[in-house]
């Protein structure tokens, strides 16, 4: 989809009529009153389809993220640099002061063929890593101050805890450092963040992710690398047992070694058979016992959720992931119908029960 001048200015007149700034009680409200950022991850096509859902953004959100529309396989498929569904994205909801935050610039599962096999070359691994980081930060430098700029680069399985991504494969382990500093280099005020998901169990596999994560930061201090903030996804399940001391003992350690952290996609999935209203209780208190561990730690900075509304969640889109009674997702903090439910509330709490911090 392009947008053509009258469609883009269409939307640009839509975003001037909603609210610029945060309401209170609103999710990006409250946050902000607590030295907090909130927001969610969006999608352009529902941004553009659907007014209610654009109004509840720019209501509840001071961050967002475009869901898919900035990975490398939505921007440069055939080889040729195409932004304008994060551009829409952008025009939608910068007049209402919504930050954007980038996802992601180096990510396994969201390569186009062509680099995947570029990558995975030792000949063009280096150069196609680094010519698609500075294009793209190049691109958006002055409209996102911050960036995944890894994603997902750790395996609990292997030994030294590292994926063996195509990046791995042709660059070498030292890629996710060549990451940051190339980074740094295209943008040099802008945030660099590494994102990874699986840390929150009390399994095993959790654990050496945990110790891996730890390692792979301690490393690239170590080495004076470039990198802000760690963004802890927290794709949670009700099926998954949680210890909220020995998280937030994890946390601290993380953020000992010298970075920020965000929450940057979390949702709580569940297979349980109770009624609806005891599914959205427990899977709020188990959003807002996850967030008190984070937000205990001074350096915890943003609290996003992965997609805003259950209408519009990955976790309704894809078969493997379908509960399995086939009905609805209720993992988000707004119902299908917009309608707030006790995650929201949730998730205040946390904010407002956190240890207070310069706003
Ligand atoms: O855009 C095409 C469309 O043209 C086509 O008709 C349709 C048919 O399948 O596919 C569409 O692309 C899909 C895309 O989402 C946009 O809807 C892809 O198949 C699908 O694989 C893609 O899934 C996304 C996934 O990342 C892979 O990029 C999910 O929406 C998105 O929620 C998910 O997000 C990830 C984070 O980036 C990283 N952390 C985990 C998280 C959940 O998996």
């Amino acid at each position: 989809m392009t947008l053509n001048r009258q469609q883009f200015l269409g939307l640009t007149a839509a975003t001037t009529t909603a609210a610029a700034l945060p309401v209170e009680g609103s999710l990006r409200g409250v946050a902000g009153r607590h030295g907090f950022m909130f927001g969610a991850a969006v999608r352009s096509g529902a941004l553009i389809a659907d007014p209610r859902y654009r109004a509840l953004v720019t209501h509840e959100c001071g961050l967002a993220t475009p869901e898919g529309e900035l990975k490398w396989n939505a921007v440069d498929a055939d080889r040729g640099y195409d932004f304008h569904r994060a551009e829409a994205i952008q025009a939608m909801l910068a007049l209402s002061g919504v930050r954007l935050r980038g996802h992601t610039l180096v990510w396994h599962n969201a390569l186009p063929r062509w680099a995947e096999l570029a990558l995975a070359s030792p000949e063009t691994g280096r150069r196609t890593l680094a010519d698609h980081i500075q294009a793209v930060m190049a691109a958006w430098r002055g409209r996102i101050d911050s960036w995944d700029v890894v994603n997902e680069a750790l395996d609990p399985g292997e030994a030294d805890g590292m994926r063996r991504s195509p990046a791995f494969r042709g660059v070498g382990p030292d890629y996710v450092e060549v990451a940051f500093r190339t980074a740094r280099d295209a943008a040099p005020t802008a945030e660099l963040v590494y994102n990874d998901y699986g840390l929150e169990g009390t399994d095993g596999r959790s654990e050496a992710k945990r110790r891996a994560l730890l390692r792979l930061i301690e490393q690239l201090k170590s080495r004076d690398t470039p990198i802000d903030a760690v963004g802890l996804q927290a794709h949670l399940s009700l099926e998954q047992a949680f210890d909220q001391p020995s998280y937030a003992a994890f946390v601290r350690k993380l953020s000992g070694l010298g970075v920020d952290i965000h929450v940057t996609e979390l949702d709580v999935a569940d297979h349980s058979t109770e009624a609806v209203p005891v599914r959205d209780r427990r899977i709020a208190d188990r959003a807002e016992e996850f967030l008190d561990a984070v937000l205990d730690t001074p350096r915890a900075r943003s609290i996003m959720t992965w997609g805003l509304t259950d209408l519009y969640s990955w976790l309704n889109d894809w078969g493997r992931y379908y509960r399995r009674d086939l009905t609805p997702a209720r993992a988000l903090p707004f119902d299908a119908s917009y309608r707030p439910k006790p995650m929201a509330d949730g998730i205040r709490r946390a904010m407002r029960g956190a240890p207070s911090r310069a706003a």
